[in-house]
């Protein structure tokens, strides 16, 4: 059944990265194009800090899979991807393995592929400590990803209809494991209200996983008889509105959810992500090219991302968050009703460079 499972959320989300790749909401942000801003690439750093961790660059290869011999290889593939490359990568949830060890190789091929790479596991907020500890050792994970679901979960026929315990739980976990602890949603986004809260449990960053790509409600409701959930199809926060939602709440954010191409991850790092994750897009890319294709792109994306904050004149992530950006459509909208100030943000460079800001080049 859970294999199964695994098994239709590969194809189904690999058939939503087929469609067409259409507009979201990172369309509404733009960054002000300054012809004389530009640096030279050699200046340009990709290392990304947050939590007191440290990465050589702010991409991940964001939780996927893992529990069925399928989702197995995909791990296998994913993992071989990011050790060639350096990026982080996170396992599918590994509550399948809690439940039955016999799936144990379908995770420990991350860490058997990509020994010396920065690896999160991933589990569900019921998880008890015991077990949120049992898969940090099975993979000695660095990171431990607790994924919130509601949505999907109400939509899954065989999902949960529990949630009151979570945050307790989560306040738990956090306390009883001696590795960071990053709460991510699966694509619904998580509120300012959502991040107050986790900062105050002792949760060490938070993936703000908004909508615009991968989407479970719609997953889930094409594998379901009983009665029809199309109207959830919408819900949730984008990821670019969860980042400014956020702006002004004291814990680490990283962005996931609709990342389509470089530019979409230099507009979430200028909106004040520390680095930026991607599952469908490459789930669909090792499916279709296999490990090598997957690599080549990871490859571009990091190499294009430099060129961006090159003309940007942004010699490192923490740069672009001074970068002049204008949030337009829908995006600009959902700001001014959440009382997030858009305006200060298309001309930050120059007030910053008044203030002696001594990132900015102009
Ligand atoms: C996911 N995602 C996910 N997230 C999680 O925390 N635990 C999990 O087990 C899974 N499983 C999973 C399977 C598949 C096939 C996909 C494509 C995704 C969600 C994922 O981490 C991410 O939050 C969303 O997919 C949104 O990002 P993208 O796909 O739009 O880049």
């Amino acid at each position: 059944m859970t294999a199964d499972r695994k098994n239709d959320h590969v194809r189904l989300a690999a058939a939503q990265q087929r469609g067409p790749s259409g507009h979201n909401e990172f369309d509404d942000v733009s960054f002000v194009h300054h012809a004389l801003a530009g640096i030279d690439r050699g200046d340009v750093s990709l290392v990304t800090r947050f939590a007191g961790i440290e990465w050589g660059a702010p991409l991940y290869i964001n939780a996927m899979t893992g529990g069925s011999a399928e989702s197995g290889e995909i791990n296998r593939g994913l993992a071989i991807a990011a050790r060639e490359t350096g990026v982080p990568i996170a396992t599918g949830s590994m509550s399948t393995y809690c439940a039955d060890e016999s799936v144990a190789e379908t995770f420990r091929v991350m860490r058997r592929e990509n020994p010396d790479g920065f690896i999160m596991a991933n589990i569900n907020a019921t998880t008890s400590v015991e077990n949120a500890r049992r898969v940090i050792d099975l993979i000695d994970a660095d990171v431990l990803q607790i994924h919130l679901n509601a949505i999907q979960e109400i939509v899954m026929p065989e999902g949960d209809r529990s949630f009151f315990s979570w945050r307790s739980q989560i306040e738990r976990i956090a306390a009883g494991v001696d590795v960071p602890v990053i709460v991510k949603e699966v694509g619904f986004g998580l509120s300012r209200e959502t991040l107050s809260i986790l900062r105050s449990i002792g949760v060490a960053a938070a993936d703000v996983g908004g909508c615009g790509g991968t989407n479970f409600a719609r997953i889930e409701n094409s594998r379901r008889t009983g009665p029809d959930y199309s109207f959830l199809g919408d819900w949730g926060q984008s990821t670019p509105a969860c980042l400014l939602d956020a702006q002004g709440v004291d814990l680490p954010v990283l962005a996931s959810g609709g990342v389509r191409h470089p530019l979409d991850v230099a507009r979430g790092l200028s909106l004040g992500a520390a680095a930026v994750g991607v599952s469908g897009r490459f789930l669909g890319t090792l499916l279709d090219g296999g490990v090598d294709e997957l690599i080549d792109q990871i490859t571009a994306w990091l190499d294009q991302l430099a060129a961006l904050m090159t003309v940007l004149g942004a010699p490192t992530v923490a740069a672009l968050t001074h970068c002049d950006v204008i949030v337009l459509g829908d995006l600009r909208l959902f700001c001014l009703d959440r009382g997030v100030d858009t305006r200060s943000l298309s001309a930050r460079s120059v007030m910053k460079t008044e203030e002696g800001c001594a990132e900015c080049t102009r």
